[in-house]
Formats: structure tokens, C-alpha cells, sequence
């Protein structure tokens, strides 16, 4: 048949790392799917915004909704809610697979956009929306649904994590941690998102929902950054056994009675230092996953970069046009639980 027609919305660090691999992995990757495919273009705001990799110049283009209309399967790696909300659900709504790598799009609209989906008969993969290279939405969703997970504990800001690190091992002041991760990149132009936890947050919502089973909406995750710590706060919590890390905690409290509920939150907590997380340095990110039946297990890795962050959104195009080319259909998760979302008044443990 026809090759499979890959749209790319977006060429910053992940969209010019995926569209590489795409170009130069094309024989491989369409073994893999069983079918072959094309990107057949790019849409960016900008045709002569520099980039991070030489790419084929006629495949850029300002028109993103046309190049969707002429798509199978688009990739919407541009990230924030709008335009890419209004693109992802004119794909899905046309009956078009979408990988999105979009945490903050997700976490605030993903009951509208999975809608969407159903409309059209498309699905939605974001396995590069919650800690980047780390497979953790599909052990999630997939791996683990016949267990019944008791808490899911993770480091899913990079950027955070290598500042509280730094403050911890070299001794510096948060604020010399900050122009440090600044100077290296790790920090956004602007970093709100990252250091107010919103980034953190928005991961939070989104593993807490595939956790559990039940909707979080984004405004029900209690959210605290690490800007009113000081370097003085993390030297006490050492000498204590203690490391400080902004942790995204998914809880499920009164477990087995009538009261069960689900508590999100994101604040800097007291991790002991012989747990595994303790261990997570730098800008690395890891989900600490505890499961009834599994017992405890542990994701680690990569939360951010560009070619990093393209191998889970690769992954999800291969799966996504390999269902296209079985003709199987598209699945959606529920939210079926229904579980009462609990306020932080209600935590009663340690961290
Ligand atoms: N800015 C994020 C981080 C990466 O520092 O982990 C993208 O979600």
C-alpha cells in the first residue's frame, strides 16, 4: 500500500531529534511497524528559526492544519495548551493517531482530548509526557492494571532535582544553584514551571489518573516548589538522614473502607537516605511505584533532552501505526474508578 503519512508539528530540541531519526531510521523503524511510511513535512511557527539538526528544508511548513488534514498519524511535539489542543483534537476527531510529548496539554484537558479521540476513533500515545525517556505510562497503564497500586513516589522535574543536588553535594547557596543550572541549560527561559512545581504537578496528574484508575484534575494536586527552600533546610535534613528532593506523590488513602481515596501533591520532602530515590542525582528522574502484589519497583532515567525524549515518542509512532496497519481498533483508557480525590488535610504519613 501507500506509505503511512507522518506529520510532525514542531522542530525545538525533541521535534528536530525525532524528525532525524525518522529521516535516517526510515528502513528500520518501518520493519518494525511492517509497513512503510513517510514524513511528509513539518510545521513550525518560524521556516528560519535555527535548529538543533540539519533537516531537509522543503519539509518545513507554516500551515500546520493543512499538513494535518493530509496526515495518518501526527506527532505534536510544540508543547503548552494552545494551538497544539486545537490541532491534536482536529487529528483525533479525523480519525488520526496522535504522540504527543505534552504533560502541561494533558494534565489540564486529557478528558477532552481522549473525547476527542473516541469521536474519531483515534488514539492518543504520550508515553514522552511523564519523565521523558522513562517507559512509565505503559507499565502504568498496561504492565501493572491487574495489580492495585498503593503509591506511586517520583522524581519527575530534572531540573529541580539537579539544583537540590548541587546544593546538597557541593555545598552551594540555592542561588548559585540556580544561575548554575541556568548557565548549563537545564532551567527554561522561564523557569516558573519547573521550580514552582507546575511541571512536576502536571506528571503528577497525569500517572496519578493511569495509578489509580480515576480523573485528577490538575487543580486538585497541592503544589509547592522548591523556591522558599534554603541551602541551611537541606544541611539539617542530612545531618537528620535526610535528602530533599521535590517529589510528586500519588497516595491512595483509607484503602478497603468506604472513605478510600486518591491524594496528589508536590512539595520538597524528607526522603530517607537509604531509600532508592536518595540515590537519583542530577538531572536524572525516577518513579518509585508501590504495588500491592508487585511489591516495590523502580523507573529510572532520563526525564528530559532531545534525543532522549525521541525515543519514547518513536516508540509510541511504531505502536501507533502498527495498530493503524492491523486495522485494530483504538483504545481508550477510563477513568472508571471513580475514587474520591482527597485534600492534603487528609495525609496523615511521613511524606
Ligand atoms: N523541564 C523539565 C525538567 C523537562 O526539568 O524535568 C520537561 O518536562
Amino acid at each position: 500500500g501507500a506509505p503511512l503519512k507522518v506529520a510532525l508539528l514542531g522542530a525545538g530540541s525533541v521535534g528536530a531529534q525525532t524528525a532525524r531519526q525518522l529521516i535516517e531510521r526510515r528502513e528500520e523503524l518501518s520493519q518494525r511497524i511492517g509497513a512503510p511510511y513517510e514524513l511528509i513535512g513539518i510545521a513550525v511557527r518560524r521556516l528560519d528559526a535555527p535548529r538543533d539538526v540539519e533537516l531537509p528544508a522543503e519539509l518545513f511548513t507554516t500551515d500546520a492544519e493543512g499538513l494535518i488534514d493530509r496526515a495518518d498519524i501526527v506527532i505534536e511535539l510544540i508543547g503548552g495548551i494552545e494551538p497544539a489542543r486545537t490541532w491534536i483534537e482536529r487529528a483525533l476527531r479525523q480519525g488520526k493517531d496522535v504522540v504527543t510529548a505534552n504533560k502541561a496539554l494533558l494534565a489540564a484537558h486529557q478528558v477532552e482530548i481522549f473525547q476527542a479521540g473516541r469521536e474519531g476513533g483515534a488514539e492518543t500515545w504520550y508515553e514522552a509526557a511523564a519523565a521523558a525517556a522513562i517507559p512509565i505510562i505503559r507499565p502504568l497503564q498496561d504492565s501493572l492494571v491487574g495489580d492495585r497500586i498503593q503509591r506511586v513516589l517520583g522524581i519527575v522535574n530534572g531540573s529541580t532535582n539537579y539544583i537540590l543536588d548541587r546544593i546538597d553535594t557541593a555545598g552551594i547557596t540555592m542561588e548559585e544553584a540556580l544561575d548554575e543550572a541556568r548557565r548549563l541549560g537545564y532551567l527554561e527561559a522561564d523557569p516558573t514551571a519547573d521550580i514552582e512545581g507546575h511541571d512536576a504537578a502536571a506528571k503528577a496528574t497525569i500517572l496519578a489518573g493511569l495509578a489509580f484508575h480515576t480523573h485528577v484534575p490538575r487543580e486538585a494536586v497541592h503544589t509547592e516548589g522548591i523556591t522558599r527552600l534554603t541551602g541551611e533546610q537541606l544541611v539539617d535534613a542530612r545531618r537528620d538522614g535526610f535528602v530533599v528532593k521535590l517529589l510528586a506523590v500519588a497516595e491512595r488513602l483509607h484503602a478497603g473502607t468506604p472513605d478510600e481515596a486518591v491524594n496528589v501533591r508536590v512539595y520538597p520532602a524528607l526522603v530517607p537516605h537509604d531509600h532508592p530515590l536518595a540515590a537519583v542525582h542530577g538531572g536524572k528522574n525516577a518513579i518509585f511505584v508501590e504495588a500491592m502484589d508487585a511489591g516495590d519497583l523502580m523507573f529510572y532515567g532520563a526525564g528530559a533532552g532531545g534525543v532522549e525524549t525521541s525515543s519514547t515518542v518513536l516508540s509510541d509512532f511504531v505502536l501507533a501505526a502498527k495498530r493503524i496497519v492491523r486495522g485494530a481498533p483504538a483504545e481508550f483508557i477510563t477513568f472508571d474508578a471513580h475514587l474520591r480525590i482527597a485534600d492534603i488535610a487528609e495525609v496523615a504519613s511521613s511524606w
